[in-house]
């Protein structure tokens, strides 16, 4: 593969350049023979997971391809699912620039993006206009000017605008880049949260005759306790899967590096344990009462395995990704 080479091009440029020159690219290719560049086959190793087939495990975690403009092109590298989005109802700018970081020799990223995207109606054209054959999950959270207090109205909105077109909804009430969000993760806010996406979600399975499954992101800075109330209440509520983990807020393992310090959420290897370690308490507290899909670190077959041992159903990547290439898809993939 040629990836080691273009990721060295890319690594020349500022982050959040590469990431916009990349896309540029592959929205180029997209519906055109050069597809063939990036399109890789990948076993089929079917999972099913909360009520849905996976042609595979691994998927692409959000916060790539917010805005869903590349779906097709991800998903012809081999991913089983793609999660788009974060979308907000309102397209929002995100926080100001520079504001993503490369840790290279942790092969981390800090970033506060802060949900920089241009709407739920923009993102629902892209999905429309996609030929992607796996299953598309699509993020939802609320725009930062809405008050956290009214952040549900921004969740449900979303909601009914995704709806004929997710195959599961994640609701993001985890990233540490919007403030006041993860407090949505808690007690009382939580549960009136989860009643009210429950219930449209009766309320839309009744109107589309299609039950869209939903998932919750959680952070991987919760308590034992809290992680113990939060899996509490996904279950009382009968939320058909858990997200484990978005970015931390920790930076014990990454002291010491050039962009340590920079505000935002840590991803990549030094998420890696953390995660695994939610991941593990999550599914010891859930006991098979919901699946897990597992993500924070994996940058390698063996990393893959761990959070499946752990308890994780199905597996995604972000930051892996950018430092491996579609590589890590085909490696995962081949002997997992
Ligand atoms: C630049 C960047 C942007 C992200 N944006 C989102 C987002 O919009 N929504 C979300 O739920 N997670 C987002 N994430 C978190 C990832 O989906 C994932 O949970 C996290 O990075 C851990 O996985 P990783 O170690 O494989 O990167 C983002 C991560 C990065 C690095």
């Amino acid at each position: 593969m040629f990836y080691p080479l273009v990721k060295q091009a890319l690594f020349q440029l500022d982050p959040e350049r590469a990431h916009e020159f990349t896309f540029q690219q592959l929205r180029r290719i997209t519906g055109t023979p050069f597809m063939g560049l990036v399109r890789q086959s990948v076993p089929v190793k079917t999972v099913n997971c909360m009520g849905i087939t996976f042609k595979n495990p691994l998927g692409l975690a959000a916060g790539l391809d917010k805005d869903g403009e590349c779906i097709d092109a991800l998903g012809a590298m081999g991913f089983g699912f793609i999660e788009v989005g974060t979308v907000t109802p309102r397209p929002q700018p995100g926080n100001d620039k520079p504001r993503l970081f490369r840790l290279v020799a942790a092969e981390g990223l800090i970033n506060r993006m802060g949900f920089n995207n241009k709407g739920v109606d923009y993102l629902v054209e892209n999905v429309k206009k996609s030929h992607y054959d796996g299953v598309l999950g699509i993020n939802i959270g609320k725009n930062k000017a809405t008050p956290v207090e009214q952040g549900k109205d921004d969740y449900l909105y979303c909601m009914e605008r995704i709806y004929p077109y997710a195959g599961y909804i994640a609701i993001n009430i985890s990233s540490p880049n919007t403030p006041g969000l993860r407090t949505l993760q808690f007690g009382e806010a939580l549960d009136s949260l989860l009643l009210a996406i429950k219930n449209k979600q009766a309320e839309l399975n009744q109107y589309h005759h299609k039950y869209v499954p939903v998932a919750v992101k959680i952070a991987p800075d919760l308590t034992d306790e809290e992680l113990c109330q939060v899996a509490d209440s996904l279950v009382r509520h009968n939320i058909d899967g858990v997200i484990a983990t978005n970015t931390t807020t920790g930076r014990e393992l990454v002291q010491g590096l050039e962009h340590c310090n920079q505000a935002g959420g840590l991803s990549g290897r030094p998420l890696q344990s953390r995660s695994t370690e939610v991941i593990r308490r999550l599914s010891l507290e859930l006991n098979g009462k919901l699946p897990i899909i597992g993500v924070g670190g994996i940058d390698s077959l063996v990393a893959a395995r761990e959070k499946i041992a752990a308890g994780a159903s199905l597996i995604q990547i972000y930051s892996g990704f950018i430092f491996h290439g579609p590589q890590l898809i085909k490696d995962i993939l081949t002997h997992i």
